[in-house]
């Protein structure tokens, strides 16, 4: 949606506006904060709930070849013994011999310490699974791992939702849900931290077509982002070297965007083959294999991965839509503007009712008009009633947090009935009938 070059944008600004106006708080601030640790406040709230409900919709309420499912973060160890992540799911990690800084030395350019420039040790691999204990005592039988992915959570279900729901292949299990890495370094404001979300598919398919599938779900996820706006010269798909492969895959695609600090991941698409269905069937022991009523044979199915953060894709959004721009006055001369050109879907306020004061005579139609709209079927979000300052403040508020459509209530209003639209990227205004509100706002909407 916006042309503004993002790779420029200042990330400091971005911060202070996410949190002056309740996108994103540093958690546990009040006690000096945890690092790289973010909550969510209630414009975040609403921004990453619409992210949410737009990738659930498109890849699992408008497709016959997908079902969901809400698996559990804790699971029992053997599942990530047998998924290699025990053993497999490690980053290099190096000391720094002066400082004693910690560094992830696959993401150093030299043999150096980035800080100090002191020597640095050989590199050993660490796990990232955070490690806890089920139950009062802590020992060695009651560790348990807080989930680094979802999709360990889909592998075990595999038998459960093939007999419950008679999908036939293809077809995919969709999740979405919290995810922890004890990452050794982070960063990038919401970009790496040790607690995150993931919006993941498991798409199961007969072996053999693995690779043309794959193919296509690169391209049906680069379409959600740039359907919801996002500017396709800052985004672009790069294939893993084989030395970056996890563990599990065969081949991997991330899709990356344009940061202000060059390109980083937002989502990877792997071909994970039979590895993690063949792995479960042989530790638990329980067969997870298909049988292919057609071809009367008995197979383990090949799994095509398309796994997005959902922080990623709220910090690519953010970014993506942040715009200064100078914008004219009332008085013909020219202000800066800052505006997040968000999407009508991602938008966290989809309607903002403005009446022009508080005056006793504009509240009660004000307020009517906020009924209206809050139960109107054409605004499928959050609607807010704001009537704090003047009115080119309470715009520039909106401009601020990406609300599509103003909707202004004057003393005109009292005698025509109509309130006046403000559309935010254009900033033109257009006088409609209250009557005709619910049909003006659906169209405007769903862009
Ligand atoms: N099940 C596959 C999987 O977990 P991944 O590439 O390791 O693949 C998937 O992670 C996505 O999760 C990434 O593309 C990224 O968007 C997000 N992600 C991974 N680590 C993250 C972190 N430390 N902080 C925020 N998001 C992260």
């Amino acid at each position: 949606m916006s042309d503004s070059n993002a790779s420029t944008v200042d990330l400091d600004a971005l911060a202070s506006l996410a949190k002056r106006r309740g996108f994103i708080f540093q958690s546990s601030e009040i006690y000096g904060g945890i690092a790289s640790t973010w909550d969510y406040g209630p414009l975040g709230a609403e921004l990453k709930r619409n992210i949410k409900d737009a990738w659930w919709r498109k890849f699992v309420w408008e497709r016959d070849d997908m079902v969901g499912l809400d698996s559990s973060i804790l699971m029992n160890p053997e599942v990530w013994r047998a998924s290699g992540h025990v053993d497999s799911f490690t980053d290099p990690l190096v000391d720094c011999r002066e400082c004693r800084q910690r560094w992830r030395e696959d993401h150093l350019e030299e043999r150096n310490c980035p800080d100090c420039g002191g020597a640095l040790t050989e590199a050993r691999n660490f796990n990232l699974m955070f490690k806890t204990f089920i139950g009062p005592v802590e020992d060695d039988t009651s560790v348990a791992f807080l989930r680094p992915e979802t999709a360990q959570g889909i592998f075990v279900n595999f038998e459960n939702v093939l007999n419950s729901s008679r999908k036939r292949l293809p077809f995919g299990i969709a999740q979405i849900g919290k995810a922890f890495r004890n990452e050794i370094t982070t960063g990038g404001f919401i970009f790496r931290t040790r607690e995150f979300e993931i919006m993941e598919i498991e798409y199961f398919v007969e072996p053999g077509t693995d690779e043309e599938i794959h193919e296509q779900w690169i391209q049906d996820c680069l379409a959600w982002y740039t359907d919801l706006g996002v500017s396709k010269k800052r985004l672009r798909v790069r294939p893993h070297d084989a030395d970056e492969l996890s563990h599990y895959a065969k081949a991997t695609y991330d899709i990356e965007y344009l940061f202000p600090w060059g390109w980083g991941e937002i989502q990877g698409i792997a071909n994970r083959t039979d590895f993690d269905l063949k792995a479960h069937s042989e530790r638990s022991g329980h067969g997870l294999t298909y049988f292919d009523q057609p071809s009367n044979s008995r197979f383990t199915p090949y799994v095509v991965e398309p796994s997005a953060g959902v922080d990623r894709a709220a910090m690519t959004f953010l970014v993506d839509a942040y715009t200064e721009e100078e914008a004219p006055t009332a008085s013909g001369g020219t202000q800066k503007r800052v505006v997040m050109k968000l999407h009508p879907a991602i938008a966290p306020v989809k309607v903002a009712i403005l009446p022009l004061s508080r005056n006793e005579r504009l509240v009660p139609l004000a307020r009517e008009v906020y009924d209206k709209v809050r139960s109107s079927g054409a605004v499928d979000g959050f609607v807010q009633y704001d009537d704090a300052q003047s009115i080119g403040r309470r715009y520039r508020r909106q401009d601020e947090i990406g609300t599509p459509l103003c909707i202004t209530v004057d003393f005109e209003s009292l005698d025509d009935n109509a309130v006046t639209i403000r559309d935010r990227d254009t900033m033109e205004q257009a006088r409609i009938p209250i009557a005709l509100l619910d049909a003006e706002l659906g169209k405007r909407l769903r862009v």
